[in-house]
Parts: structure tokens; C-alpha cells; sequence
């Protein structure tokens, strides 16, 4: 990056004197908004086509604009282009650097366009696009999913309510539970990504500009549905990207929820589950440690993508119309937010595979807490018996079995006819832990046969 040359910023004939050198590099963007380049030189190779079937630049203009903005992005991606503070920021040091590999040409690709309405555009083409690489993720991640719910689809684990044992589950509907949950993301995006779609471009610095130029046909050339309707709104417009940001903030809790419970599952303490080795990491000092590294990152990435939603909301709620220097700072957020969230959504898809159930711990955790108490409730008022009557039976044979040690189904028929007569030998096919399962057979149960239908939809629903 070359910092010399300081006089040449903008070269404005407005200011008298050359920009302090501290100014420079603490206002210029170049360092970080490169990033662009792809999506500045899609929009300004739209532009120029346009202006040309305006009649507001000639053929070979438009055509030496367009053989030099590519050849400038070829360089660009080899490594071979040097970026200068000098230039500000990708816009300017694209167009200088056009200038002077095609003359005068270049100096007339600016004609009816403001970096205003050029960077929101260029933001919206560069986010469409990653969104989209965002969306692939969630997909694959839920095909990770699926595969592991089928796999153990009749593996039984308690299920939890206030992090005690509640009722027996099965893992594949446990992870079936995460697998909605980005289904709703996946739909956010694309929501998202909608409203994202219209053109600023054409809306210049804030009025619009006194060339004849034809928004529709840009918009058409970059895929966007229609141009912005108002030319304050389209320069200073960024709620596109709290929007995103907000979307991300929520896929990223998702992601922070299942990442608690991986690391819960493989602790020591529960061994519900083992993690694949190359996602963990041991300890430097205790021989014996496998730590659930992975998971734990991205639990701990989770706050920095809440911080940029924040930081975006904050930037611009105290903004006059219409834009301000202010907007620059839009960019490190959303760019560090991409960043971390197709990192984790990688990651999380790649380490399901490798998640093996500890199923002979998981049943005695599921034998160990009254799991099935609801069980039998449900099989006395199957009886005739009132609910509330059935839930004090069963609350008295919970006590009992809390004071001796024992499950329900380690009881004896005598033992529990004691608490209520209306019980019968048949109680004990309730009382296991498949029989439990088994019995929640509707859609949005947790019966292995529920869940294998349910991973069927999801099958055809996600290849749509
Ligand atoms: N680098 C600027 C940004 O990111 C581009 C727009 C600058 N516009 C201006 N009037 N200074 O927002």
C-alpha cells in the first residue's frame, strides 16, 4: 500500500491545502473496502453500458472502459494492482487507475454517478451474492442434520425441561429440533436477500442527476428487480445490512444453542456423545483432556456477531438524511460477520458426521430421572382415572421410588398397585423407555416412526 502522494487525494480544486497524512489514512477505507473490487467493477462496467445506450458516452469509450476495468480486475485477483491511501478507497483507486491506463476515457465513467449511490450499490451486489453462499451453508448443515437423525432415529436420551430429566426422546427428533430452527434462518436470507434486491445507482449524491439515464436498464444489467424509488432514501438506505445482521445474530444463537449442548453432552458428567477428534484439542498440561474446542468458538463467536448488529443499529440512528462519512463504517461489521458466519456454519457441518452417541449412557441417564412418570399418568387416565388424581398417584410412587432408588419400571406390580388398584401387569410395556417413545406417535412427536417421517419431508422440502 503506498501512502505517498497525498496531494493527489481527490484532486480537488475546492481545497487549498494537501490533506494532513494522518487524515488521509485515518479516513481512508482502501485498507479494508478492496474487498469490493468485484462487485464496483460489475456495477461501473453496468453503468458505463448504460450511459453509452443513453448517448451520453460513445461506443469506444464505453468499450475502452470496459476492456480496462477488467484487465484492472484481472491484475487485481493475480496480486499485481497497488492499492494507495492516496485513492482513499476502492472506488477512487479503480478509477484512477482506469485514467490511467485508458486516458480521458476513464475520467468520463463518474458522469451521472456519485460514490453515494456507487457503494450502496456495490454493498448490495457483494452481499446478494454472499448471502446466497450463507444460505448453501445453512443447507448443508441441515443435510449433516438429517443424516445424523436417521441415523439415530430410535436412539433413546432424556429429554430435558429446566436441564432436568423431563420425558425420553429419541436423538434423530432432538436433532430434528435444530434442523427447523434453520429452516426459519434459511427463510430469513432469503427475505432478506428480496428487499436487498433494487438499485440505488442513478440516485448520485442525493437528487438524482440531470443525465437522461435509464435506472431500469441498469437494474436489469446487475439482476436487481427495480431501481430505489426515492434518491435520499437509496444513498443513506442500510437496513439492509442491520436486517442481514439481525438474521446472522439469529442463525448464530441457533448455532450457540447446539454448540451448549455438544459441549454439555460430551462432558464427563453426562458422556452422552463423543466429538471426532479433529475437532477438539487437548490440554497442555492435563494428559487426560479432550476439549470440545470447536463448539466452544463458536459459542464464543456468537457475541461478536450480536456486537456488529449493534454496531450497525447504532451507527445509524443518529443520521441526518441523507448520506454521511458515517456509512464507511458499515462495512468491517458485515464483512466480519460473513466472515464468522460461513466459517461456523462449515465447521458444524463438517463435525456432525463425527458425532457418536454413548447410547448406554444416555438410556441410564434417561432410567435414572422418573423419565417416564408422564407415562404412567397418561396410562391411568387411559383408565378412566382424572388426570389430576393419575398426577398425585404418580407424584407418590415418584416419592417412593426417590426414597428407595429405583425407577418406576424397577418397581413391582404390587408395589405400585399400592399407590392406585386401577394398575395391571400391562403398565410395564408403558413404563419403558421405547414403549414411551413409541407412544407419542403424531406429527411433531418423538416416536422413531414420527421422526423418520419427518426427516422425509425435510428431504424433499429442502431439494425445492
Ligand atoms: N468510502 C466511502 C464509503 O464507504 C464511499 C462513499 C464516499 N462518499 C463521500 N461523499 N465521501 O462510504
Amino acid at each position: 500500500m503506498s501512502e505517498n502522494n497525498a496531494s493527489a487525494k481527490l484532486s480537488s480544486a475546492r481545497l487549498n491545502a494537501p490533506t494532513d497524512a494522518f487524515v488521509e489514512a485515518f479516513t481512508a477505507s482502501v485498507e479494508f473496502d478492496q474487498r469490493l473490487y468485484q462487485h464496483d467493477i460489475q456495477g461501473s462496467i453496468a453503468h458505463a453500458t448504460m450511459l453509452e445506450k443513453q448517448g451520453i458516452l460513445t461506443a469506444t469509450d464505453r468499450d475502452d472502459i470496459i476492456r480496462g476495468l477488467e484487465a484492472i480486475g484481472e491484475s487485481i485477483a493475480q496480486g499485481n494492482f497497488e492499492w494507495s491511501i492516496a485513492q482513499e478507497d476502492v472506488h477512487m483507486n479503480l478509477e484512477a487507475a482506469l485514467t490511467e491506463s485508458i486516458g480521458d476515457a476513464g475520467k468520463k465513467l463518474h458522469t451521472g454517478r456519485s460514490r453515494n449511490d456507487q457503494v450502496a450499490t456495490d454493498i448490495r451486489l457483494w452481499l446478494r451474492d454472499e448471502i446466497e453462499v450463507v444460505r448453501d451453508g445453512i443447507l448443508r448443515l441441515q443435510q449433516a442434520l438429517l443424516d445424523l437423525a436417521e441415523r439415530e432415529a430410535d436412539t433413546i436420551l432424556p429429554g430435558f425441561t429446566h436441564l432436568q430429566t423431563a420425558q425420553p426422546i429419541t436423538f434423530g427428533h432432538h436433532m430434528m429440533a435444530w434442523f427447523e430452527m434453520l429452516v426459519r434462518d434459511r427463510e430469513r436470507f432469503a427475505d432478506c436477500n428480496r428487499r436487498l434486491n433494487v438499485l440505488p445507482l442513478g440516485a448520485a449524491a442525493l437528487a438524482g442527476t440531470t443525465y437522461p439515464i435509464d435506472r431500469h436498464y441498469t437494474a436489469e444489467l446487475l439482476g436487481f428487480d427495480r431501481p430505489s424509488e426515492n434518491s435520499l432514501d437509496s444513498v443513506s438506505d442500510r437496513d439492509f445490512a442491520i436486517e442481514f445482521a439481525a438474521n446472522a445474530s439469529i442463525l448464530m444463537m441457533h448455532l450457540s444453542r447446539f454448540s451448549e449442548e455438544l459441549i454439555i453432552w460430551s462432558s464427563a458428567q453426562f458422556g452422552f456423545i463423543e466429538l471426532s477428534d479433529s475437532f477438539c484439542t487437548g490440554s497442555s498440561i492435563m494428559p487426560q483432556k479432550k476439549n470440545p474446542d470447536v463448539p466452544e468458538l463458536i459459542r464464543g463467536k456468537t457475541g461478536r456477531i450480536f456486537g456488529h448488529l449493534i454496531g450497525l443499529l447504532t451507527l445509524m440512528k443518529g443520521q441526518p438524511l441523507a448520506y454521511n462519512k458515517d456509512n464507511q463504517e458499515d462495512k468491517e461489521p458485515l464483512f466480519d460477520t460473513i466472515d464468522n458466519l460461513q466459517g461456523s456454519l462449515k465447521v458444524f457441518a463438517e463435525m456432525m458426521p463425527g458425532v457418536t452417541c454413548r447410547k448406554e449412557n444416555m438410556r441410564n441417564a434417561a432410567m435414572k430421572g422418573f423419565a417416564t412418570a408422564t407415562d404412567l399418568a397418561d396410562y391411568l387416565v387411559g383408565r378412566g382415572m382424572p388426570f389430576r388424581d393419575a398426577h398425585d398417584v404418580v407424584g407418590r410412587a415418584v416419592a417412593f421410588g426417590v426414597a428407595e432408588g429405583r425407577d418406576l419400571s424397577a418397581m413391582s406390580l404390587e408395589e405400585l398397585q399400592g399407590f392406585s388398584e386401577t394398575i395391571e401387569a400391562d403398565v410395564f410395556e408403558v413404563l419403558t423407555l421405547e414403549g414411551s417413545v413409541a407412544a407419542r406417535n403424531h406429527i411433531g412427536g418423538t416416536a422413531p416412526a414420527q421422526v423418520r417421517a419427518a426427516i422425509e419431508r425435510a428431504r424433499t422440502a429442502i431439494t425445492q
